[in-house]
């Protein structure tokens, strides 16, 4: 049966205090609805099958520019969950089937959550399955109330009565619908609650008799981000869990690094205190990579490159056992194997318009304090002499000097000088 998914994203975010939308506020270097659109991504779900739906229009530039394929629905008054899903009611009826609720400022979803409640939703022909999750703090969540394997309801946090509120089982904003239960079941909403809301959670009152939950035992994926704090936890946990997974895999960190979720690191490799690697960035084995060292987007690192403290590499493709070892800059470049940067080089990439790339070959030697300034290209074992601009290829082999004559003056006198200077 097909399968479509519908990801809110159109909530205001008050509580986080910004001109930015909330769901485009990032975790670990990425914005949440990301996180959300990449779990989504990996199930089965196609992406002419998703549909976001946006507020701000830098959510709508955002999903299209990125994700070319998924639709864009506009909720120009915020009137609660469940009036953000009737935004999409022409979707859901053309895409019938199933479909899968989520939120974009929950960002830890997962595509196993995903597969494997879409599996007890089947088995139990549930026309609602909720994702929950016991929590230790459920405050701030909808409570599960439940009779047995069936849910009778969802009551927000503002809402409950006492015993209600002691309840631990959360809705974590996920839920599997069957499409044709949910268009019959929207506009029976009402805005009779404390906040004055559609709540897409009470759809669940009125579809209790085929209402199940699939209780997850990992709780992070109801965690989601209301204020600063919250998203600071977020934070917490996704570069946590980034760097166990390099740990299990061989890699060692050392210290406090922050390392985004889309980094490949190979064994031995050893990552040093105060590192940041952004985005999209593979390391090779038996690399050294810090301290303090700045890995941007589309970078990679060959087996065993060095890459020291105050370096920054951007966009570029560094070769086997490459030494760039002290305040260097390295940015849209392609550096072969075995080349020697020496301190305080700098590829003068950008011209105030346009980037250029700088390549630099095989075995070549960057002398301290170069400027390569791109578009250029250094041979192989060629040699910058240290001081020296660049702006001209360098043959292979060749070395090249760019250096005004040092002359001496002999009269200097430079204690003379400091005496005259006290009075
Ligand atoms: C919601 C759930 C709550 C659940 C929690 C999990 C409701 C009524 N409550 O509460 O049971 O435990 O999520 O995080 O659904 N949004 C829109 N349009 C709107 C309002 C919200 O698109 O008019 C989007 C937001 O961008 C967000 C999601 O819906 O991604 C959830 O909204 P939010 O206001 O954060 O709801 P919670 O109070 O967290
Ligand atoms: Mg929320």
């Amino acid at each position: 049966m097909q399968k479509s998914c519908i990801i809110l994203a159109a909530g205001d975010g008050t509580r986080m205090k910004s001109s930015k939308p909330k769901v485009l506020m990032e975790v670990a270097f990425e914005p949440m609805i990301d996180w959300v659109m990449n779990a989504v991504i990996e199930t089965e779900v196609i992406r002419k099958n998703i549909a976001v739906i946006y507020s701000a229009e830098s959510v709508r530039s955002h999903i299209e520019k990125k994700y070319p394929r998924v639709n864009t629905f506009a909720q120009t008054e915020r009137k609660g969950t469940g009036h953000a899903v009737m935004q999409a009611e022409s979707f859901l009826q053309e895409r019938g089937g199933d479909v899968l609720v989520l939120c974009g400022d929950a960002p830890f979803i997962d595509t196993e959550t995903i597969n494997e409640s879409y599996e007890l939703h089947k088995a139990h022909a549930n026309t609602v399955t909720v994702i929950t999750a016991d929590v230790d703090a459920p405050f701030g969540y909808g409570r599960i109330i439940r009779h047995g394997d069936t849910v009778t309801g969802i009551v927000e946090e503002k809402d409950c009565t006492d015993e209600q509120r002691a309840l631990t089982e959360v809705n974590s904003g996920a839920y599997w619908f069957n499409a044709e239960a949910l268009l019959k079941a929207l506009p029976r909403l009402t805005t009779a609650n404390q906040n004055g809301e559609y709540y897409l959670t009470d759809t669940v009152k009125l579809l209790q008799n085929d209402a199940g939950a699939y209780k997850s035992t990992h709780s992070e994926i109801t965690q989601g981000a209301n204020d600063r704090r919250g998203l600071r936890a977020l934070n917490d946990i996704a570069f946590r869990a980034n760097i166990d997974r390099h740990s299990d895999n061989g890699v060692d960190v050392i210290g406090e690094c922050y390392i985004a979720r889309n980094v490949t690191i190979g064994q031995d490799t050893t990552i040093l205190p105060g590192t940041v690697i952004r985005d999209n960035v593979t390391i090779g084995k038996n690399c050294t990579v810090g301290p303090f060292a700045h890995l941007r987007p589309n970078t990679r690192l060959a087996d065993g490159v060095k890459v020291g403290d105050f370096v920054e590499v951007k966009n570029a493709n560094i070769g086997e056992k490459t030494s760039i070892a002290h305040l260097t800059y390295v940015g849209d470049s392609d550096i072969g194997k075995g080349v020697n940067f020496g301190c305080g080089c700098v590829t003068v990439n950008y011209d105030g318009v346009n980037k250029a790339r700088t390549v630099v070959e095989d075995n070549a030697f960057i002398g301290c304090n170069t400027n390569l300034i791109a578009p250029v290209r250094v041979g192989e074992n060629a040699m910058t002499a240290a001081g020296s601009t660049v702006n001209k290829d360098v043959p292979a082999g060749a070395l090249a000097v760019e250096r005004a004559e040092l002359r001496m003056r002999d009269s200097f006198k430079l204690n003379i000088q400091r005496k005259y200077k006290k009075k």
